[in-house]
């Protein structure tokens, strides 16, 4: 049996949706533990692509039983729909699970999201719009509506209306923005008619299946570096994608976790705003944006491009105590004659190894860089590390090397099998 953890190491998209399919294979539970639809996770089964939002991708296993945490803030229509969308493909939705402590996305939170953005033109995070910041908000302000709230009608109008009252005034007297109707809270409890059979107290369902000794997955949203305590703040996401989100997000202790697994592309994205040291503008970063099919999931944005930075990697390591490295999509760089990694940051004429919290340094740091040979042959046909060409096995050697522990996945391609176990 073991409980391993799948992180984001990077600023989201990094992968994670894949590597937990792939490792869902051979588990029995998958559970999420934070964000909520801002998160897409692309699983590519057998040549049909599924685009996940908040159901854990280990949906895709029939007999793999699925979690949404207390962490994970769940907006009812998106789960429906996503819930709708896996039954048209012919997928039992009856292995899922939602948390009775579970945070609801309600209307007025995605307005909020809006108007916030739209009050700070320039200095706006660019966030996915989907309600998570003002939902996360209202969570730590004690005044959100949880899972088991939603699936009590009396309870639920009764907190609703009083909530909403101070919401209206909110988004009309500081945003001058439109009153939310009350009508929504009608449809909600229809949505919640329907959400109940899935409603549970996740924390004693998962605690059992740990006990019983089942292999469990833990399956994170974003990334490290969206992180609202380590992360790039403000430009991050609310909640802790990283190791400890895991255990509050889902109610289990740390002893339960055997492995945390960081998931790493070959090089780095990010999307929204916010420093990215190792951003390439150059025709290079374009060549790697369309090989890899750089755009978001969730919103379409095509994604910012950048080397891999091994500062932010070992940052990862160190915050997620991270046991090894997943990397993906290495076939990506096919055909680049030279790659670049970095390895410090130079601020002022000063090396720094450590991942800086102050943004004003980040915005000025220069990347050092390692420049490596590229390979010119299409890898991703590769199921074994030595059949990978050299240049490509030194890439993953030298960040093993620096990261300081070891690459146990290689993924060459989006499908299952394109994928190499070390
Ligand atoms: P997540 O949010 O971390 O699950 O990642 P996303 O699904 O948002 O983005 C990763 C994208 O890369 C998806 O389109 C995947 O299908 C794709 N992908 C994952 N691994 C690989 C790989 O090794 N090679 C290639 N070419 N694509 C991959
Ligand atoms: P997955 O799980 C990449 C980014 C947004 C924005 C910031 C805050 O697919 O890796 P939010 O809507 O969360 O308040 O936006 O975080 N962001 C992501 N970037 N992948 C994601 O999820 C993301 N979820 C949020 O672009 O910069
Ligand atoms: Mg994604």
């Amino acid at each position: 049996m073991s409980v391993r953890c799948i992180i984001g190491a990077q600023w989201g998209d990094e992968g994670k949706g894949k590597i937990t399919d792939y490792l869902a294979e051979r588990s029995e539970v998958v559970a999420r533990y934070q964000g909520g639809s801002n998160a897409g996770h692309t699983v590519d089964k057998d040549g049909e692509v599924f685009k996940l939002h908040l159901v854990p991708s280990g949906i895709l296993y029939e007999g793999c039983m699925n979690i949404i945490g207390n962490g994970v803030v769940v907006d009812p229509p998106e789960l429906l729909k996503e819930i709708d969308g896996l039954k048209a493909k012919g997928l039992a939705v009856e292995n899922l699970r939602v948390s009775d402590r579970a945070q609801v996305v309600m209307p007025y939170h995605r307005i909020l999201d809006m108007l916030i953005e739209g009050n700070h033109k320039g200095s706006e995070i660019g966030t996915t719009l989907r309600g998570i910041g003002p939902a996360y908000t209202d969570k730590a302000a004690r005044c959100g509506v949880r899972m088991s709230e939603l699936v009590n009608e009396d309870v639920f109008r009764a907190r609703t209306e009083a909530i909403l009252k101070e919401k209206n005034e909110i988004i009309k007297k500081v945003y001058n923005g439109d009153k939310v109707s009350s009508s929504f809270i009608e449809e909600y409890i229809e949505y919640g008619r329907r959400l109940k059979p899935y409603v549970v107290d996740a924390s004693a369902l998962l605690y059992e299946y740990i006990r019983e000794g089942k292999d469990v997955l833990l399956e994170g949203a974003q990334g490290t570096l969206l992180d609202i305590d380590h992360g790039t703040y403000p430009y991050v996401t609310s909640s802790n994608p990283t190791a400890g989100g895991a255990c509050t997000g889902l109610g289990i202790g740390p002893t339960l976790i055997d492995e945390v697994i960081g998931v790493a592309k070959a090089y780095t994205t990010r999307v929204g705003k916010g420093p990215f040291p190792t951003e390439i503008k150059s025709e290079v970063g374009s060549y790697i944006r369309d090989r890899g099919y750089e755009y978001g999931t969730t919103t379409g944005r095509p994604r910012r491009v950048g080397w891999l930075d091994l500062v932010i990697l070992r940052y990862a390591v160190r915050i997620n105590g991270l046991t090894s490295i997943a990397i993906t999509k290495l076939d990506t760089l096919d055909g680049l004659e030279g790659i670049n990694v970095c390895t410090a940051y130079d601020v002022d004429g000063e090396a720094i190894y450590d991942f800086p919290a102050d943004l004003d340094v980040l915005e000025k740091v220069k990347p050092e860089y390692h420049a490596m040979s590229g390979w010119d042959i299409d890898i991703s046909g590769a199921r074994r590390f030595d059949e990978l060409p050299k240049e490509a096995r030194e890439y993953i050697e030298f960040i093993e090397d620096n990261a300081g522990v070891p690459v146990s996945i290689i993924s060459v391609g989006p499908e299952r099998h394109q994928t190499i176990i070390r």
